[in-house]
């Protein structure tokens, strides 16, 4: 059997924060190879995966020496001798070392770098390009993605400058995915002027946008509009805004705390500022407008606006394919934010994936504010099927890198890859969800 796992090795390297990370690179005994390395999150969910961090002064406490251990001689031995190809054995070896939902025993990040090289392993052993072998495990027609890209930085990726976290845009109305990168690139460049002849421009963030120094949530909103206009484009027309409000990072038990503006929201005022902006500016999805632990808020939102504009659980779902199934019955948010370390393998990620598309919900592939060089993300949301990716801007590196591999795969895919004027996720519950009334 070619593809039979031979070796696998692990190694510390370096995330985009300059944090230690876990990479692992697997050779099968036909002599392909696969490495991948796993991605950081700040503004992590509670019930997601963890990253298992050593503790301890040096390097404030981030080091990955037990989790890089823990691949060598835990999931290595499990792995030899295994298909790679086979990406649910695979996982299901790593599993049966650790099942838990947090992966505390093993650490997500050491089983998300050993699952993920093990299908960059497969699609090697298989001589086909990963998001082809993606399209396979995941039984799905291959597309490339709309992409979400960030424009301002807030939240813990700003030093909570801005209450709200992220604040993108999405081009929908564009006709191919280089026009995309192109419309967003100007968008952005005209941000950065609008900011800086304001005063208003600190830095670069966590994700590449722009570190913003705003009095108030809402100016981002009205600059990003300018931004829009200053690059040529009408709002709300080919270009929409979308925003990751990462609740759970201002609230919890329905109370929510605008630091930016010194003030205290309940769950329903929270709400109707949501509204209010979803009413004044061309806002087209919004993620985690409440609280992980907020079921009522999430609720009552998607109840309200989830027939107008795409709701994401990122930190409400985890990517986890039993609390997808619950909102799916709770009838909370449309689409879910699909991030592999938070699942802790592929498979697990397949799983809410599916989950997501058979209930009609939004499937958003998402890379984590801390990344590195590893595009495996691109050829996964190609190769899933999934409707968008999110890898944050439009600068450094570790972001361009995923934008660029989307253009190559384009490339191969060839003309109609990208769906023009792709609809977003919007449910009218009745006809969407599964056991709707
Ligand atoms: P994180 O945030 O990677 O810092 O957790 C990204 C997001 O909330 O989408
Ligand atoms: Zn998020």
């Amino acid at each position: 059997m070619t593809g039979s796992i031979s070796d696998i090795t692990a190694r510390r390297v370096w995330d985009s924060r300059g944090n230690p990370t876990v990479e692992v690179e697997i050779a099968t005994a036909g002599g392909a190879r696969g490495r991948a390395i796993a991605p950081a999150g700040a503004s992590r969910g509670t019930r997601e995966a963890i990253d298992l961090r050593d503790g301890g002064d040096k390097l404030s406490g981030m080091d990955v020496q037990h989790a890089v251990a823990n691949v060598r001689e835990l999931i290595a031995p499990a792995l030899v001798g295994l298909d790679a190809t086979d990406q649910t054995a695979a996982d299901r070896a790593i599993l049966a070392l650790d099942d838990s939902a947090l992966k505390d025993r093993l650490g997500g990040n050491a089983t998300v770098a050993a699952s993920l090289a093990v299908m960059h392993a497969g699609a090697a052993a298989k001589s086909v390009p990963l998001w082809r072998h993606c399209a396979d495990l995941a039984g799905a027609e291959p597309s490339l993605p709309l992409p979400e890209i960030q424009i301002f930085g807030g939240g813990a990726h700003a030093g909570r400058r801005v209450d709200i976290q992220d604040f993108m845009v999405m081009v929908p109305g564009a006709t191919s995915f280089d026009e995309v990168m192109e419309i967003t690139s100007e968008v952005y460049r005209a941000a950065g002027s609008l900011m800086g002849q304001k005063g208003n421009l600190a830095g670069v963030a966590d994700e590449g946008g722009w570190w913003p120094i705003f009095d108030h949530n809402e100016e981002a909103l009205e600059t990003l509009v300018r931004a829009i206009e200053l690059a040529g484009e009408t709002p709300g027309d080919r270009v929409v805004i979308s925003l990751d409000v990462a609740a759970s990072e201002f609230g919890s038990q329905g109370r929510y705390r605008l630091a930016l503006e010194d003030r205290e929201l309940g769950r329903d005022e929270l709400i109707r500022l949501l509204g209010r902006w979803l009413d004044d500016y061309p806002i087209m999805s919004i993620e985690d407008p409440l609280a992980e632990d907020d079921r009522d808020g999430m609720q009552a939102f998607t109840r309200e606006f989830g027939n107008r504009v795409q709701i994401i659980g990122d930190d409400y779902l985890v990517t986890n394919a039993t609390l997808l199934e619950e909102a799916v019955a709770d009838r909370a948010c449309n689409a879910v934010l699909i991030k592999v370390n938070q699942a802790g393998t592929v498979t697990e990620s397949l799983d809410c994936l599916r989950a997501a598309k058979s209930a009609g919900y939004g499937t958003i592939v998402s890379a984590r504010s801390g990344e590195t060089e590893d595009v495996s993300i691109s050829h996964m949301a190609v190769g899933f099927g999934a409707a968008q990716l999110k890898v944050g801007s439009f600068t450094r590196s570790e972001r361009m890198a995923k934008w660029n591999e989307c253009l190559r795969i384009g490339d191969m895919l060839g003309a109609g890859s990208f769906v023009a004027g792709q609809p977003l996720a919007t449910t009218t519950w009745a006809h969407k969800a599964k056991g709707a009334a």
